[in-house]
């Protein structure tokens, strides 16, 4: 793994924000955008980050394991869906934005649809709770879903589409900034 030109630049700048002694404070940008060139974090990518940093292997791991935000498998080429299961969306139908999943795009989590396009994984709380149920797809929030509805996204951006993210029910509180493309 190396960082592209452009990357390798931004990294270093980031790394220069911090005090000497305090590089791996830089950890989390640097892994996140190693993971937006890549798709996903590679051993070899968690160990370049590491060795930017001056850290073991293992911490940069930890940190890198931690958090939903970072993919340690391959991830769909078109979208990873997020399925909140914690208790609101669970009460609110997650279970059915599963199934959907199951269906739609691949038997078990964090496997690839057949034409390699999606994948999905059930996470933890995202802090959408009153729009619930509610999946993040990419880095956008999907609320106030329906399984009809989780089923047409995923026809949607299979078809190309993105569809406009927010609540699916129509309760805006203002105008969404964006439209259907
Ligand atoms: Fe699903 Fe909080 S319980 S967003």
């Amino acid at each position: 793994f190396a960082f592209s030109a452009a990357n390798q630049a931004w990294a270093e700048g980031q790394i220069a924000k911090y005090p000497e002694g305090r590089q791996a404070s830089a950890i989390i940008p640097l892994l996140w955008r190693a993971q937006e060139q890549e798709g996903w974090l590679t051993r070899p990518a968690i160990e370049h980050v590491a060795d930017m940093l001056g850290m073991a292997y293992i911490r940069a791991l930890e940190v890198a394991s931690f958090y939903f935000m970072f993919q340690m498998q391959p991830v769909g080429s078109v979208a990873h869906f997020q399925i909140c299961g914690t208790t609101s969306c669970m009460i609110c139908g997650a279970e059915d934005l599963v199934a959907v999943c199951r269906e739609k795009v691949a038997p078990n989590p964090h496997e690839l649809s057949p034409d390699g396009k999606f994948s999905w994984e059930e996470v933890e709380c995202l802090g959408a709770c009153t729009n619930a149920p509610m999946a993040q797809i990419g880095k956008d929030y999907y609320e106030d879903l329906t399984a009809e509805r989780f089923a047409e996204i995923i026809d949607e951006m299979a078809a190309g589409k993105t569809p406009l993210p927010g609540p699916q029910n129509g309760r805006y509180a203002a105008e969404p900034k964006s439209g259907l493309t």
